[in-house]
């Protein structure tokens, strides 16, 4: 949420900021800017809208400064504008920051600057900051100083970037909350938000920890507390390549994405799988496997798609490793009196690593003493740091803002997860080794379903004017029918709910007529006949049914408007092919309305905020 970049070196900082930008923008596209130097003075551009239209802005000026600062914004306080994007000058002019994160005092802030003279014009929370530092400025002549100064007295988050023309070789970086990188280049650096901005310069980086701030020149950098005390360093290597988070001839990451999962599938797995023997091997889990073998509990909290893999892993655990498992929202989980008790483990499943409410529940369940573990798939993301131990999922970056490769890996994982913990607990080998043999089969199913897109095209042309739709599964189907919903929604703006099939009597069922697509995952397990009752009075409605049925169910045909068929396996695996074409379907929907799919309105890949 929010994305920012600062940079020094020999190059001109705008096309180095720019880029980094645009590899950000899927953090948060509302509107954009950038800082820069030009003789002795801030210049700021900034600009409402996506990045394009900054570039629009700032086109045919030539911008000869090689430091500046740059920030593409998601909006928390105050609405998308020119006034409101950042960067945000001090009342001097002279210092110049952008932020990501929320000051949560700023209004008290706000109220004791304007007593002493200082004027806020705008009502974004990262001005008042903005003044705060200037007024420090005032008083102590130096911008690391002033930066500290102001931070002790804010309450909230922040990654935050400040330069100053009065010392016009420096800039200052500071973090609690949101993420920020240091990247080591030959003589140059840049600090960002998310590393795919630091790969157009270099792949050493530094990952700052909460409270940790640099201080950056041309000749280097100096890291410490934000309470001036000294840090280490550890130089890291950023594992992925360029190419990675290109489109590579796809119209939309998303496209691209969805395309990747037979291959994104087989790394959740490599290594782990180990058919012959029934076993899975997580490697990352070993310094924990004691604890694991006495866990009395399982909690797994997430949010979004995330929170919809935790729902099914608490199917697959308690079905495989008979331990009790609850699952909580991250943001519900972190405010209310959740018990610990000794022997409970839990689990967070995060994408970016960097969700806030995810985090904060890490950091609560720590805190009561519990045994914390990551699935995540941005390597040496926050929350992989702040966890004991863990899994990666290995799916490679997701920049489409609505998550679909991501999901089907951590299924993969949790799935793994669960035959790992039921063999601990008493899971035949017979057993492990009829899953870990269907598992080695899904990356060929997967390209099976994605073969059929034309057809899936198709039935969302025909869902053309449609403005809400009913998503229905029931067992592991459930949070399926949960996350095509919330694909739906999030990308075509068409109004979606999820439900068990069986609870629709309870209410939904009200709104079925023949205007309400409802689309079933009704594929072959022991309850299919009772969704094939649940389609049924539907159907006795004049509802129009889409189905998710297995492949040779004749029978469905007769009942149903459309069906997309997947491949039959077994039933705990259904989620991760019945999901693809729903992905698909709202991939197309979206479309057809002429939506930018990548990046939804008001949503943000990576929420920073809580
Ligand atoms: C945002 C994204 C979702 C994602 C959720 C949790 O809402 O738009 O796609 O599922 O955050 O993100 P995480 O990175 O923690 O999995």
């Amino acid at each position: 949420m929010c994305g920012i970049i600062g940079y020094i070196g020999e190059k001109k900082a705008v096309n180095i900021l720019m880029t980094g930008l645009k590899m950000m923008e899927y953090r948060g596209y509302d509107s954009s800017g950038i800082s820069v130097l030009e003789d002795d003075k801030i210049v700021i551009k900034k600009k409402k809208g996506k990045i394009s239209e900054l570039e629009h802005e700032i086109a045919g000026t030539d911008f000869l400064s090689n430091i500046g600062i740059a920030h593409t914004r998601w909006a928390t306080h105050g609405e998308p504008s020119d006034e409101n994007a950042h960067p945000h000058f001090d009342n001097s002019g002279k210092i110049s920051i952008v932020h990501n994160g929320i000051i949560e005092n700023y209004q008290t802030l706000k109220t004791t600057l304007e007593k002493e003279g200082y004027k806020i014009s705008t009502p974004t929370d990262t001005e008042v900051l903005a003044v705060l530092i200037g007024a420090k400025y005032d008083i102590v002549k130096n911008l690391d100083h002033a930066v500290r100064l102001a931070l002790s007295e804010v309450e909230g988050t922040f990654g935050l970037l400040a330069m100053c023309s009065e010392e016009p070789d420096k800039f200052v970086a500071a973090r609690r909350g949101s993420p920020l990188v240091l990247g080591i280049g030959d003589d140059e650096y840049i600090v960002a938000s998310d590393n795919a901005a630091i790969i157009q310069a270099t792949k050493r980086v530094i990952y700052l920890r909460d409270n940790e701030m640099v201080v950056v020149d041309k000749d280097g950098f100096i890291t410490k507390t934000i309470t001036n005390e000294s840090t280490k360093i550890k130089v890291e290597e950023i594992e992925y390549n360029e190419s990675e988070i290109q489109k590579g001839g796809y119209d939309y990451f998303m496209l691209k994405e969805i395309h990747e999962q037979p291959e994104t599938v087989r790394n959740a797995c490599r290594g782990r799988l180990m058919s012959n023997d029934g076993n899975i091997k997580l490697g990352g889990l070993h310094s924990v496997e004691d604890k694991l073998r006495k866990a009395k509990r399982i909690i797994i909290t997430a949010c979004g798609t995330s929170w919809h893999a935790a729902l099914v892993g608490e199917y697959l655990i308690e079905s495989m490793a008979k331990i009790p498992v609850e699952v909580e929202y991250a943001s519900e989980f972190r405010y209310r009196d959740a018990i610990i008790e000794k022997d409970d483990i839990v689990f967070v499943i995060s994408q970016s690593g960097e969700t806030a409410d995810t985090l904060a529940a890490a950091k609560e369940a720590k805190q009561k003493g519990a045994l914390v573990l990551g699935i995540v798939n941005a390597v040496g993301s926050t929350i992989a740091r702040e966890t004991e131990a863990g899994i990666y999922i290995h799916a490679g970056p997701e920049i489409g803002v609505a998550s679909t490769k991501a999901f089907t890996s951590q299924l993969t994982v949790l799935t793994q997860l669960a035959i790992y913990l039921g063999r601990m607990r008493g899971m035949n080998q017979l057993d492990g080794k009829k899953l870990a043999t269907a598992i080695e089969q899904l990356p060929d199913q997967i390209q099976q379903i994605l073969e059929r897109e034309e057809d899936i095209k198709k039935i969302a042309d025909s869902m053309k004017g449609v403005k809400n739709c009913l998503y229905l599964g029931r067992g592991y189907n459930y949070p399926v029918a949960l996350e095509g919903a919330l694909k739906l929604k999030e990308i075509s703006y068409i109004h979606a709910e999820g439900y068990p099939a069986a609870e629709m009597k309870h209410g939904p069922i009200a709104l079925i007529d023949e205007d309400m697509p409802v689309v079933f995952i009704a594929t072959h397990d022991e309850i299919y006949d009772k969704v094939i009752s649940n389609i049924e009075e539907v159907k006795a409605r004049n509802g129009k049914v889409i189905a998710i049925a297995s492949e040779g169910d004749e029978q469905i045909k007769n009942i149903v408007d459309k069906v997309i068929y997947i491949p039959e396996t077994v039933p705990c695996l259904t989620p991760i092919l019945a999901v693809i074409p729903l992905q698909l379907l709202s991939y197309y929907a979206a479309l057809n309305l002429g939506l930018d799919v990548d990046k939804p309105r008001n949503l943000a890949k990576s929420v920073t905020v809580e």
